[in-house]
C-alpha cells in the first residue's frame, strides 16, 4: 500500500530479539543493555501473523534483524516459515559470527539474501570496535555464505571517522576477490553513534577512487532488472576489475526519505515507521484478537502515518530508535 506521501511500502525489516553476541561502540553502551524478557518478545507465530498481513497489504519483502537475528533459537525456521509466504523474499542481516556453521542451513531454508556488517578486517581493531568479536570468524562466514550459494550477499560497513580510509580499502576489497557487494553506510547520530563524526559518503568515494580507480554508477533499470539489487536506498556502481558492486547508503549526505518504502517491527511488537522516531504502533491489542481485522487497520494505520523524512537535525535525540532494537 502507499503512505499518504505517495510512497509504495513494499519493504519491512523485522527485529526478532535485541540481543546480540557484540557490543559494537556506535551502537551498544559499553555496560551492555538490559535484555528483554522471552516473555516480552513476539513469539515466532505472531510474527508469522504479522508477516502475512503485511504480504497482504503489498509487502513483498521482508529481512530479519536483530540486534544478531542468528543467537534467537529457531531462527532459520522462522526463516524457512516466512519462505513460505506468497510473493516475498526473506533476507537477514547479521554480523556474520555465526555463519560459518548457519549457512547452509540458512541457504537450505530458503534464504534470498544475507547483508554481513562487517566495518574493519583488521582483527585487533574489530576485536576493540565490536568490544571482543573474532573478524575471523565473520571473514570464514562471508565465504560460507558464498560457497553453500546463498543467492545475494552483501556487507555493510560503517566507517567511524577519518581514520578509516585503510578499513575501508581493505572491506572495498571484498567485492574485489569474492562476488560480494560492499556498501558504505554514513553514521547516523542514533544511540552511542552519536558520539560518532563516521565519514561523508563523497569523501569516501575519494578514498576509493584514488586507490581503485573510476566509480562509475550503475543506471537504474540494470540494477533492479540483471542484477536484483537496488530495492534500498543505496546508489551502486562498479569499479574496474571487481567481481561485485560498490553501494552508498547516505542517510545524512543524500536524504533518501521520498524514496523510503519501508517500515519496521521491533521485537516487542512496535511498528515503527521511520528509522529516526523512537515511538510507533503497539501490534500486542490487535494480535490478542482472535481475527486479523484489528491488525489489518492498525498497520494501515501506521503507515497512513509514515513521517515525511527523517531529521537527524532537529528531532530531539531521546526520540530517535535505538539501532540494536530496530537493527538498522
Ligand atoms: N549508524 C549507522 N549504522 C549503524 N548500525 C548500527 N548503528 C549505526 C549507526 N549509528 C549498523 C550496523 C549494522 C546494521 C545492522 O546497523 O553497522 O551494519
Ligand atoms: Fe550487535 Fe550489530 Fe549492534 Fe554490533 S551493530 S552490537 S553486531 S546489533
Amino acid at each position: 500500500m502507499r503512505d499518504r506521501f505517495g510512497r509504495e511500502i513494499g519493504y519491512a525489516r523485522i527485529s526478532i530479539t535485541d540481543r546480540c553476541n557484540l557490543r559494537c561502540v556506535y551502537c551498544m553502551p559499553e555496560s551492555g543493555v538490559k535484555s528483554l524478557r522471552h516473555a516480552d518478545i513476539l513469539s515466532y507465530e505472531n510474527i508469522l501473523r504479522i508477516c502475512r498481513v503485511f504480504a497482504a497489504l503489498g509487502i513483498r519483502k521482508l529481512r530479519v534483524t536483530g540486534g544478531e537475528p542468528l543467537v534467537r533459537k529457531g531462527a532459520v525456521g522462522l526463516i524457512a516459515s516466512l519462505k513460505k509466504l506468497e510473493g516475498v523474499s526473506v533476507t537477514l542481516t547479521t554480523n556474520g559470527l555465526l555463519l560459518p556453521e548457519k549457512a547452509r542451513e540458512l541457504r537450505d531454508a530458503g534464504l534470498d539474501g544475507v547483508n554481513i556488517s562487517l566495518d574493519t578486517r583488521d582483527p585487533s581493531a574489530y576485536f576493540r570496535l565490536t568490544r571482543g568479536g573474532d573478524v575471523r570468524r565473520v571473514l570464514a562466514g562471508i565465504d560460507a555464505a558464498v560457497e553453500t550459494g546463498i543467492p545475494q550477499v552483501k556487507v555493510n560497513c560503517v566507517p567511524l571517522g577519518e581514520d578509516s580510509r585503510e578499513d575501508v580499502l581493505q572491506v572495498a576489497a571484498l567485492a574485489r576477490d569474492r562476488a560480494v557487494h560492499v556498501r558504505f553506510i554514513e553514521m547516523m547520530p542514533i544511540g552511542p553513534g552519536t558520539a560518532f563524526v563516521g565519514v561523508d559518503n563523497r569523501r569516501l568515494r575519494q578514498w576509493l577512487e584514488r586507490e581503485y580507480g573510476d566509480w562509475t554508477p550503475l543506471e537504474e533499470s540494470l540494477k533492479k532488472e540483471s542484477l536484483n539489487i537496488g530495492y534500498g536506498p543505496a546508489r551502486y556502481g562498479s569499479l574496474t576489475g571487481f567481481q561485485g558492486k560498490i553501494g552508498f547508503i547516505s542517510p545524512i549526505s543524500d536524504c533518501f526519505c521520498e524514496k523510503c518504502n519501508r517500515i519496521r517491527l521491533t521485537s516487542t511488537g512496535l511498528l515503527r515507521t521511520c528509522l529516526n522516531r523512537s515511538d510507533g504502533v503497539s501490534l500486542l491489542p490487535a494480535l490478542s484478537d482472535l481475527n486479523d481485522s484489528r491488525l489489518f487497520a492498525d498497520i494501515r494505520g501506521a503507515i497512513l502515518e509514515k513521517p515525511e523524512r527523517h531529521d537527524f537535525v532537529t528531532q530531539k535525540e531521546a526520540a530517535r530508535g535505538t539501532m540494536f532494537k530496530i537493527g538498522g
